[in-house]
Order: C-alpha cells, then structure tokens, then sequence
C-alpha cells in the first residue's frame, strides 16, 4: 500500500512526540503528561503501524519492545578504543597526578571536569544522521558485543536524536547503570517470581545488558550516562570536556547533573570530599569521582598512556572488599522465618568498616560458592548492603573445612524447618510462635525507613522479647517509663527520650505502615505503590487478589501474601490495637481508584488474531482499565473479544450466551 505524505508526517510527528516525553520522563524527571495521554499517543503509532507495516522503523518507540532472542552476539570493531582510567586510592596519588598536569602543560593551575565514576558496564553509542544505529559493549577494548536491540529497549537512551543542528555521525560513550530503586524493585519482582536475585546494581546492569533476548532486557529498569564523545562528524565541536557534555544535553543524550568544573588540587579534593558525601544519598551507584583536564588541546597534549589517557583519573572511594576467614556459618532466622546462612568472619575492616558477618544468602548459594567453616574468602560491601562472601580462595582451604548443612529444626524454637519446592529459601515453620520470626517482625517495624523509633535498637528488642514484655508489634505502645527504665542500659533519661520517640513515630504515612507490617514480598517499594493505589488501608484490607493485581508491578504471588496477611487474625487484631494506640496517618481517597475504572470487575477472554494490537498488549489495555483476562470461557466470563480466526472459545461463549465483542466495539468499549 502506497504510503501518503500525510500519513508519513503523521507518524512522525507522533514519534518526536513520543521522543520528547520519554526525555521529559527520563531525563528531566518531570512528566508533562499523564501515563495515559502518553498510552493513547502509543497506541495511536502503533496502530498506524499495524495498518502501514511500511511505515515501521527501527527508530520508532514501538521498537523498543525487543527482538527475536539471538543465539550469540556479533562482534563490533570500536572506530576507537575503548579505554580504561588509571586509578587513585589516596590523596597523595591525586595530588601527583595534579603535579603531571601543571608540568606537563607548564601551567600554575588546571582546570578540570570532575563527575561521579559510575557503577556499571562501558557501552559505545553509535548515530548516523541522527538515528541510533548500534550500541557496542567494551568488550576487550578494541573489540565488543553488539548489544544493539537490547539498548533499543532502554528509555531514557533516545532512538533519535532532538536539535537544532544534528552530527552526521555521533558515537557516545557512556555507563549502563541501574539506580538504586530500580534495582531494589527488580529484585523484590525477582523473589516475588521465584528468579534469581542479584547481588548488586552493577551485576543487574550488566547482566541485563548482555541478555540474548533483548525482551528480557526490555522488563529491566536499565539507565545510561553519558560520559563522552569519542568521535562527532558533520558539526563543529566545542573546545572543552564540560562542552562536549552541553552538546550531548542538547542533542537529549542523558548526561549526569552531578558534574562540575573546578580548579587544581584544592578543587578535585573537595569535589572527592562532597561527592563522598552525597553517596548514600544519590539514586545511583558510584565507586568514585572522575577527574579529567576540561581544555581538548591540553588533553591532547598530555595523550595517553597503554590502555589510558594522561589527562583523567579515577578517585575510588576505599575498597570495598578484602580477604578473611570463616570461623563458622551459623544460620539466622528471619522475621519471614527464611533461614539465612551466615558467615562468622575474623574481623576485617572493608571500605573503613569492620566487618565480623557476611550473608550468605541461602543454602544454594553457600553450595554454588562452596564456602566451608575454616575457608579463606573474600568479602565485599556495597554502600548500605549487608556484606556477603563474593568468593573462596581453594588453594587456602584446610583440610580440616566443613561443608554447610541447613538444620532440619529450627534454632531458635525447634520448630521443623520446611523448604518448599519453587522457594529458595527454607522457613522455620512456627511463625510468630517463633522467638525470632517476632524479633525480626518488631526491628522491622521499628527501623528507620518503617515506623522509625528512633533509640529502638536490635539490644533493646532483644530484652523485651526475652522478657515476654513485648509479644507483638502493638505491644511497643504500651510501654512506660517505669518499664523501661527497669531494663539494663537503660537510664531514666534514655526510658524518656525512647517514650518521646514511640509517641513522635504514631503520625506516620500509609506507605511506612504498610512496609512495616512486614507482609512477605511487600518492600517499600510496592508498599508505596499500595499507598497510592488504594488510598486507604480497609481499601486495602478489602482487595481480593484480582484487584491487588491490578496495581502496577503486583502479580499472583505479592497479591497472595497480601491477602494472607490479612486473613491472619493475629494481625488484624495488631492492627486494630495500633490504631487504637493512636498511630495514624492521613489517607488519600477512601475508595480505591480502580472502582472508578471503566472495566473494574469484569472479565474477558481474548480468541482468534487481532489486526489492531497483540493479544498481549490487548490484556495490557484491558487490565489498566480495572478488568481481567483469563484464558477459558465460564459463566463467570463477561465479554470474548472475537479477532480472525477464532478458536472454539467462540463457540462456548455462543452456547453460554456470553456477549462477543469485534475488534471495532472493543475498542470503543475500551475508550
Ligand atoms: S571516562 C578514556 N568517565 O570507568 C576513558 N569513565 O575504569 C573513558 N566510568 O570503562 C572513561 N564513570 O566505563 C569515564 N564519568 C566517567 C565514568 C567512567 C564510569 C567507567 C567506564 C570505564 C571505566 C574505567
């Protein structure tokens, strides 16, 4: 079919629509539209392309959905290499690269571009005209992985470039990262799966980038940075480091906002000292700051060295891993109940901090990295996560090392201890009967990010619970001074501040209460999600599985711990004595929104092809407009939805008097 002009333009201006969005979302974190103005400006190209297969383009958002799996990667040649930096551990090292520098270019001070070292995998960007063409791993450094669809699917990297004057060949070179939240959501969707967690950001990223099929690449949360461009073609380039990255900003190439310029040594310590600083609190990952001579010719003239420039230098922030030995693996027993193996360790001082314990996660993955009592390992720790044995040094393993055996009881109460067969982890089986499920179940309410009493520490807990004056979570707003003053360590002073502090904890926020119930599978990031969702928590209480499904990002199996929670009479009657007890927050709108949505309750089955959208993306519309679809027609079924070719579900939904809906009044039921 002849495309007409109109149609050509249309689709383009649906795209640089599109375009724009995702840069207002991703880039500049400030959305113009709703989610579902921008869904129905998709679905508009999208069924343009279905009806003008002509039009399709590998530059077009409905191509970041994912290709077919490949059965390996091509290799890339880079137009240049890809270089790694020379690294300093200490302020003397910086201040002698400082000192090449002023020698080097006979000056008394340097300017330089300092920006966060990320944490994550190398990648090389490549534009022709314009239009994103191939994406390349660093691979050995003259030779990577062709990762071209897996980067198509990232957002936040623009499929076509935005401005005034566009490079008739751009290649960028930057950091596939995950940001934090994303990497904690996407393991807390690992667990509620039954798939593999990952043990950091980085692993994720570039796990994810090196993924054959570029769909599963599509589900994972992948950011990028830009941090420079090796070769720009058809424009005149700007003169300085700090520059180049202004271009890449204009041309919507995401650039990272914490860079800034500064001058001699003095400048690159207090940048080291700021950024050390703001880490934690940073929605990426960093292993340190980036120095690097801004002026281009003066970074030509220092050149470079094997396999790194002169004229730039990673500042890491203290190594965060080192060699110890397990005294033991003892198992520790989880609010959840998980039984969680951990490494005893002569005492190691990581990044600064000492470290005496390391999890080991599991029992699969104590097997898998075969640590034994008596074992040399090496030990890591990422920013605030706990730390775990990365390693095992064999050659250092004595004959006397005893492989780990999970405990078939319980240690705390004796209870038997069970592993289901899709679960990787093995619970003990008394829930809150147990000592230490209930431990774990106060600390959690009680921790900053939950209930946030503030003085409610591990040591402390540990004497209520042994004391039997605390049973339950509840229990914690009935204490009085004269009770805790009874306790070791605990002064009349501190007994009062602690007081202060339960009492300040009761006006909280729906989010932290729900997270600090501690429902399995519900982090903090679905607990906010709840929040939003329902408004209030008897909105939530009331949910049935369909509707918590329908929240974003909540499947079978978070909606089923949610709702067994709330059967749970010994945690309605905890909740009911909270409020009680006066803790409150305020709520949003009583009735959960998607009472409001057009198809709330109903439930569809989808047969035959559909010319307009997958079935997949059908269910998608259908479920974000409150309704269900399930695979079989039953009397419960509300509406088929009859394309092509239709299966026997037709014939049933005929014999049981089920209302079959075209492709057309779908799609008016729909909007
Ligand atoms: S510049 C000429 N800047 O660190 C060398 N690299 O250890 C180009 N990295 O492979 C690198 N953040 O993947 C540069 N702001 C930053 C960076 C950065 C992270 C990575 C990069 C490189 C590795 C070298």
């Amino acid at each position: 079919m002849k495309i007409s002009k109109k149609i050509l333009e249309k689709a383009q201006h649906l795209r640089q629509q599109i375009e724009q969005h995702n840069y207002n979302y991703y880039v500049r974190d400030t959305p113009t539209v709703s989610d579902a103005v921008f869904d129905q400006i998709f679905r508009e190209l999208a069924s343009l392309e279905s009806q003008y297969p002509e039009l399709i383009a590998p530059d077009s958002p409905t191509q970041r959905v994912g290709a077919p799996a490949l059965s390996t990667f091509q290799e890339v040649q880079h137009r240049s290499p890809m270089l790694s930096l020379n690294n300093a551990f200490d302020e003397e090292a910086v201040a002698e690269f400082d000192r090449r520098m002023r020698e080097g270019l006979g000056l008394d001070q340097v300017t330089y571009a300092v920006e966060p070292k990320l944490d994550g995998a190398a990648i090389s960007l490549l534009y022709e005209d314009g239009v994103f063409i191939q994406a390349a791993t660093r691979g050995d450094g003259t030779t990577g992985e062709d990762v071209t669809e897996n980067i198509r699917t990232v957002r936040i990297i623009p499929l076509k470039l935005t401005g005034e004057e566009i490079p008739a060949l751009l290649e960028v070179r930057g950091e596939i990262h995950m940001r934090k939240a994303d990497f904690i959501r996407l393991n807390e969707k690992q667990i509620a799966k039954g798939e593999k967690v990952f043990a950091n950001a980085r692993n994720a990223a570039a796990g994810s980038l090196r993924q054959l099929d570029s769909k599963i690449t599509a589900q994972r949360p992948l950011s990028f940075f830009a941090y420079g461009i090796s070769e720009c073609q058809g424009l005149t380039t700007p003169e300085t480091h700090d520059g180049m990255m202004a271009l890449l900003k204009k041309l919507h190439i995401p650039v990272c906002l914490e860079r800034d310029l500064v001058c001699g040594l003095s400048g690159l310590l207090d940048y080291y000292k700021k950024m050390s600083l703001a880490r934690s609190s940073l929605p990426y990952d960093m292993d340190g700051v980036v120095y690097k001579i801004n002026d281009l010719k003066q970074q030509a003239i220092m050149g470079f060295v094997a396999r790194a420039p002169r004229f730039a230098l990673a500042h890491k922030f203290p190594a965060e891993e080192a060699l110890t030995r397990v005294e033991n693996i003892t198992v520790q027993v989880g609010r959840t109940g998980a039984l969680t193996p951990v490494a005893r360790l002569e005492p190691v001082s990581v990044g600064g901090v000492t470290v005496t314990n390391a999890t080991l996660h599991n029992e699969d993955e104590v097997l898998r990295k075969d640590v034994r009592s008596g074992d040399t390992v090496s030990v890591r720790r990422a920013g605030d996560v706990i730390p775990e044995v990365t390693g095992v040094l064999l050659e250092n393993r004595p004959a006397s090392a005893k492989a780990f055996k999970m405990p078939k009881n319980c240690p705390v109460c004796g209870a038997p201890v069970i592993r289901l067969e899709n679960e990787s982890a093995a619970r003990c089986t008394s829930g809150l009967y147990c000592p230490a499920q209930r431990k774990g179940a106060i600390i959690h309410f009680a921790s900053r990010r939950a209930m946030n009493i503030d003085g409610m520490g591990e040591k402390l807990i540990d004497q209520l619970i042994n004391k039997e004056i605390v049973k339950t979570v509840a229990d914690l707003y009935t204490l009085d001074i004269p009770t805790l003053s009874q306790l070791e360590r605990m002064a009349e002073k501190s007994a009062h501040n602690l007081i202060n502090a339960i009492e300040k904890s009761k006006k909280t926020t729906l989010s932290r209460f729900i997270y600090a119930l501690g429902i399995r599978n519900v982090g903090e990031v679905t607990a906010k999600d709840l929040a939003t969702h329902f408004g209030s928590l008897d909105a939530l209480i009331k949910a049935d599985v369909t509707r918590l499904e329908n929240v974003f990002e909540v499947g079978p199996v978070v909606a089923q711990s949610i709702t067994a929670f709330f059967n749970e009479p010994r945690n309605r009657d905890s909740i009911t004595r909270l409020r009680q007890a006066g803790v409150s927050w305020e709520e949003g709108p009583s009735l959960s929104t998607i009472e409001t949505l057009p198809l709330s309750g109903k439930t569809f089955v989808l047969t035959g092809t559909l010319e307009r959208m997958s079935r997949d993306i059908a269910k998608d519309e259908i479920e974000k407009a409150g309704g269900k679809v399930t695979g079989s027609v039953s009397k419960k079924t509300d509406y088929v939805v009859a394309g092509a070719a239709p299966g026997s579900k037709l014939e049933k939904a005929t014999t049981l008097g089920i209302p079959v809906l075209d492709e057309q009044s779908f799609l008016e039921l729909l909007h």
